[in-house]
């Protein structure tokens, strides 16, 4: 059997099944790059403070990057007995340069360090997805801009509710998506501060620059209680709910679409690029991209509720159940980055039908409009409100259009009805009477493009 890290004091060998149960090796090795950096840093904090000459830190500095080359170049040799990534590298650095190598985690435990290498590793990866998901908003905002003069029903409870500008619709998703990168944006900032140099538990014996370590690996200060260092996961069960709560806004805008692309609605059609066929039925065109959208956030919940399953009830400071909370965040963040890139596809490639759109707009639909033409003319609302609502049951019993109610049918309920209620039945009116900012009239809806354009480039 092979030498164990931690081998000193054991005697039996281990069963071979708790070995593969034991081991992290296979997912963990995702966080190579992390992992070599943060032994760089590691390193050059050593020498800097003598635990080891400046020679052996560039033995170790330069081995350290013959590792890292090795596994990006896809040649690392994962041996038996490499139980995680931290023991695969630091036996690697060994075979390359020597007995120094067993300098290296001196006063580190591998408590501090896998905690510092989740930390560089979702740093990292969170800026890319971040990147991703501005892409996606950049993308919507565009199509807003474009498709400015497309007019649909806006709904409420799935029904007929109001008219509304398309682009209000689309940018509504837009300003969910901002929100979604602030708070990644806030989390990266939170999750920015370094663990390394708690040791095990309980600190460092050999008095080690951790401000130096934290500006050498960009963390934004250090953690101030070794303890809470070497436990603390918070910054996982965040990612995990961020990444959970993007995933909703993202599966509703799926939902949609899925409604408005049934041959019912038909205000939409996917590109070939993300639709799939039926192996039966020769006509389908069916919606995969938005399910599997629509899908894939059950498992992102999954990802984070499993994850916070296996962190309460931990007592204080390390125990293994902390290594069940890389396969989340790597499947949460894999997740993600797939998401946001396929919406972005669908939503630049899709085909919209602004005639079938337009065309489903009925003069129901301007009924809150009839009423606030009384307000106008000094009816309270309340009142208006019924009057509006006996209009719409007249024309339905006799099965006209509420715009085809005659002035003298109106008056019958009103006297303030007069020969300019005429203006009332234009949905071009309606929407442009909501110009109040966050409405859907052209100036605020233009309003809100240039809003976002400006925090896209400042951002
Ligand atoms: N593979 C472990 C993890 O992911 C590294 C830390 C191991 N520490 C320990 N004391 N066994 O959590």
């Amino acid at each position: 059997q092979p030498k164990k890290l931690w081998g000193g004091r054991f005697t039996g060998a281990v069963d071979p099944l708790m070995d593969a149960f034991n081991a992290s090796i296979h997912f963990d090795r995702r966080m190579y790059a992390a992992d070599c950096i943060g032994s760089m840093a590691y390193a050059k904090a050593l020498a800097k403070n003598n635990i080891i000459t400046e020679e052996e830190k560039d033995q170790l500095v330069s081995g350290l990057e013959k590792v890292m080359e090795e596994w990006s170049k896809n040649t690392f040799e994962i041996k038996a007995g490499d139980e995680d990534i931290h023991t695969a590298n630091e036996r690697r650095l060994g075979e390359l340069v020597g007995p120094v190598a067993g300098k290296l985690h001196t006063g580190r435990s591998r408590n501090d360090q896998v905690a510092t290498d989740m930390r560089l590793w979702l740093r990292e990866e969170a800026s890319k997805i971040l990147a991703y998901l501005k892409e996606l908003i950049s993308i919507t905002v565009n199509r807003a801009e474009k498709e400015m003069d497309v007019l649909i029903p806006g709904y409420t409870h799935l029904q007929r509710a109001q008219p509304i500008r398309w682009s209000h619709f689309l940018l509504s998703y837009a300003w969910l998506w901002q929100a979604d990168a602030e708070r990644l944006e806030q989390l990266i900032e939170r999750l920015n501060v370094l663990p390394l140099g708690s040791g095990a538990l309980a600190g460092h014996a050999f008095n080690i620059d951790r401000d130096f370590l934290a500006k050498e690996l960009g963390f934004r200060g250090i953690i101030n209680n070794s303890l809470y260092a070497v436990s603390d996961r918070d910054f996982v069960a965040e990612f995990l709910f961020w990444a959970s709560l993007t995933m909703v806004h993202i599966s509703r805008i799926a939902e949609d679409l899925i409604i408005y692309s049934s041959g019912e609605f038909g205000f939409v059609k996917l590109a070939d690029a993300y639709s799939t066929g039926s192996s039966l039925m020769p006509q389908k065109k069916n919606p995969d991209s938005l399910e599997l959208l629509r899908g894939k956030c059950g498992r992102v919940f999954g990802d984070m509720s499993g994850f916070m399953m296996s962190y309460k009830g931990i007592p204080s400071t390390y125990n293994k159940d902390l290594q069940e909370d890389k396969e989340p965040m790597f499947d949460a963040a894999d997740t993600l980055s797939g998401s946001l890139q396929i919406t972005a596809g669908v939503l630049s490639t899709m085909d919209i039908f602004a005639d079938k759109m337009r065309g489903s707009l009925s003069a129901d639909m301007l009924a809150t409009d009839l009423a606030e033409y009384l307000v106008r003319k000094g009816v309270p609302f309340r009142e208006t409100h019924h009057i509006s609502g006996a209009a719409v049951k007249m024309a339905e019993d006799r099965n006209v259009a509420l715009s085809d109610l005659s002035v003298a049918d109106l008056k019958s309920l009103h006297p303030s009805f007069d020969d300019d209620v005429a203006s009332v039945w234009s949905f071009e009116t309606s929407i442009e009477n909501r110009n109040t900012p966050g409405g859907t009239a052209k100036s605020s809806v233009s309003s809100q493009i240039d809003q976002l354009k400006t925090w896209l480039t400042a951002s």
